[in-house]
């Protein structure tokens, strides 16, 4: 290749390549059943593009902008700050990827987007993308994850994931309000599925904000408890549990769970804590909550617990390798992993059942 860009040469080889990859994908994807298509590779291979074309929309604030009132493409673009250049493909994929409408040149949100991306809503989950706009950087190195073993997240060059995370205080106060935009719907349906008439006190362990106290004491009023978390975590639970009406049933208790010991209670909860963790670690973490719990007690530990065969949770395998990007043992489990440890800790019984997507909780009963 010349300083300029492709001599001759290469360009005729290139556009030979690049020919011969087209007609091979053309011809795979021809609609005959006994070809193979490159359809699925394709869109997963590619599917990045769309994702983080969303990521983008939510970071720019395109939903909470249209939930206001539909904006045509000049003032939209203007109101968001956008280039001319790329606004109108950049609105039209929105369009074209279901995620707004377009009607009369008038762009607007959908239904879906509209309840759930819209910042001014309570119903919002955009903190979840604010996330996901922090891992898809270290996403881009995912190959070096595989091939070290190491973390790409902001503790790549040392130190404890949750100490270097939290140093900054609204970096703090943006992960917690993540995990409670992640967590208000499996807690739903642990405020449901649980069998709580049978028990008077809870501790959700590494509670964050309290969304899971929350719901599970705005559901049953016959239930008190709280949180336990990091002492930096207790100015936001306390707003948020002050907020919901509930501070008279709900307290927070700060700690390690690794140096101090569990608050007893009738029923305490994990919720995207054992994943964090090594296999040692995931081990004495259930035996501190069993011996923290009375005869009877109940340990109730969700995540998105893969599928015993390691075939059809998707999602909980590729929370596994986020783990391997964001701190140094973390990783995901089978529910049959999950019951073993508890048996091994001494827990009698133990089940698993599913709760909202591809989120389970592994229930063990002391
Ligand atoms: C992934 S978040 C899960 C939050 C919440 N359970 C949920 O599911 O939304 C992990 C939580 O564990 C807390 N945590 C991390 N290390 C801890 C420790 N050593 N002792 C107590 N809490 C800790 C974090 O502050 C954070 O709130």
């Amino acid at each position: 290749m010349s300083a300029d860009g492709p001599s001759r040469p290469d360009v005729a080889v290139y556009r030979r390549c690049l020919g011969e990859a087209v007609q091979m994908h053309s011809e795979m994807t021809t609609g005959d059943p006994t070809t193979p298509s490159a359809e699925r590779i394709m869109a997963l291979g590619l599917g990045f593009l769309g994702s983080k074309a969303l990521l983008s929309a939510v970071e720019l604030g395109v939903f909470s902008e249209l939930a206001k009132e539909p904006l045509p493409l000049e003032v939209l673009a203007a109101r968001l700050g956008l280039h001319p250049r790329g606004s109108r493909d950049f609105l039209d994929a929105m369009v074209a990827l279901g995620m707004l409408q377009r009607m009369d040149d008038l762009y607007s949100n959908t239904p879906e987007t509209d309840f759930f991306l819209d910042q001014a809503k309570p119903s919002y989950i955009g903190e979840i993308f604010n996330l996901g706009t922090r891992i898809y950087r270290f996403w881009g190195a995912l190959t070096d994850a595989l091939r070290t073993g190491l973390p790409q997240s902001e503790i790549k060059d040392g130190g404890a994931f949750f100490d270097v995370f939290y140093r900054e205080p609204e970096r703090l106060r943006q992960f917690l309000r993540a995990m409670s935009a992640l967590t208000t719907g499996p807690a739903m349906a642990i405020a449901g599925k649980f069998p709580w008439q049978r028990y008077r006190t809870f501790i959700d362990i590494g509670c964050a904000e309290g969304a899971l106290p929350v719901q599970v004491a705005g559901s049953h009023q016959h239930l008190s408890g709280g949180g336990f978390d990091l002492p930096p975590v207790a100015p936001a639970f306390d707003e948020y549990v002050k907020s919901s009406g509930l501070g008279d049933r709900l307290q927070f208790y700060p700690g390690d769970f690794f140096t101090d010991p569990l608050p007893a209670a009738d029923v305490l909860i994990m919720g995207h804590i054992l994943h964090d963790w090594n296999l040692e670690e995931k081990h004495l973490l259930i035996r501190k909550a069993y011996a923290a719990l009375p005869t009877g007690g109940a340990l109730i530990a969700y995540d998105s617990i893969i599928d015993d065969e390691r075939r059809e949770n998707a999602h909980g395998l590729l929370i596994s390798l986020n783990m391997l990007i964001e701190n140094e043992g973390g990783f995901d489990y089978t529910g049959a992993d999950c019951r073993g440890w508890l048996e091994s800790a001494g827990f009698s019984e133990s089940y698993v059942e599913p709760l909202v997507g591809p989120i389970s909780m592994v229930v063990g009963i002391k």
